[in-house]
């Protein structure tokens, strides 16, 4: 199968809250040479807005809306990075009407030369079924837990390891059984599980993915 074409090339990096996948997407986009877009963002952004303004994150009617008006300065908050932001990304990416404003963004991002990685939990599934490269990347949640942990600890800040576990079980349930895109690897995604991978390790990983997929492109 070779294909000369110039069709952007993407890579679509999914998988569960603290994996590694934001920063294995970033450090990849920059080795490959392609502009990164971290989906979770918008999310996060969505659930913000309406959590300042007092907003019930339930209203899906009203999350639609909030999605739908989006500017590219509320992706620019300072208070988009936390777990907090996080809760609130999970809860308004449940209703469909939230997810269907953002696709149109996405794929239009994915779709430009020379081609873009995007990381989330549901761009192999559903917003890019046809990129080039999938990887979900996973670790245990009791790895994840702890990187958290120690990231929070880092930052000076009063954490309980056990708290933490819970939190990520619970996003990972709401993730995966929501009804609308859950969580899940594509069926033609490579797993990657950086339990017992470091940052650069898993790295050299992803480029050889990309690498051996690449070639089978041509
Ligand atoms: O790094 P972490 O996974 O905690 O955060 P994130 O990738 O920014 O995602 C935050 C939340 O947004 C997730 O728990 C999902 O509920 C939601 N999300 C989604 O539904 N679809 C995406 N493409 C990206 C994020």
């Amino acid at each position: 199968m070779t294909d000369t074409s110039n069709r952007p090339f993407v890579v679509a990096i999914d998988g569960p809250a603290a994996a590694g996948k934001g920063t294995l997407a970033q450090a990849l986009a920059e080795r490959l040479g392609l502009p990164h877009l971290d989906t979770g963002l918008l999310y996060r952004a969505i659930g913000k807005l309406m959590a300042v303004r007092g907003f019930d994150l339930d209203d899906a009617e009203l999350a639609g809306e909030f999605a739908r008006n989006l500017a590219p300065e509320d992706l620019r908050r300072d208070d988009l990075r936390g777990r907090e932001a996080g809760e609130l990304a999970s809860r308004v990416a449940v209703h469909p009407e939230v997810r269907a404003a953002l696709v149109d963004f996405q794929r239009t991002f994915a779709a430009r030369a020379p081609g873009a990685v995007l990381d989330g939990r549901d761009i192999g599934t559903v917003i890019c079924p046809d990129a080039d490269v999938k990887i979900y990347v996973t670790a245990s949640a009791e790895v994840r837990a702890r990187r958290r942990t120690d990231e929070l600890l880092a930052k000076g800040r009063d954490v309980d390891y056990a708290r933490i576990l819970e939190e990520t079980r619970d996003r990972d349930h709401r993730d995966a059984n929501r009804a609308v895109a859950p969580l899940r690897p594509a069926d033609d995604a490579v797993v990657l599980d950086t339990s017992d991978l470091d940052r650069d390790a898993a790295l050299a990983a992803a480029l050889a993915i990309v690498a051996a997929k690449r070639a089978a492109r041509g």
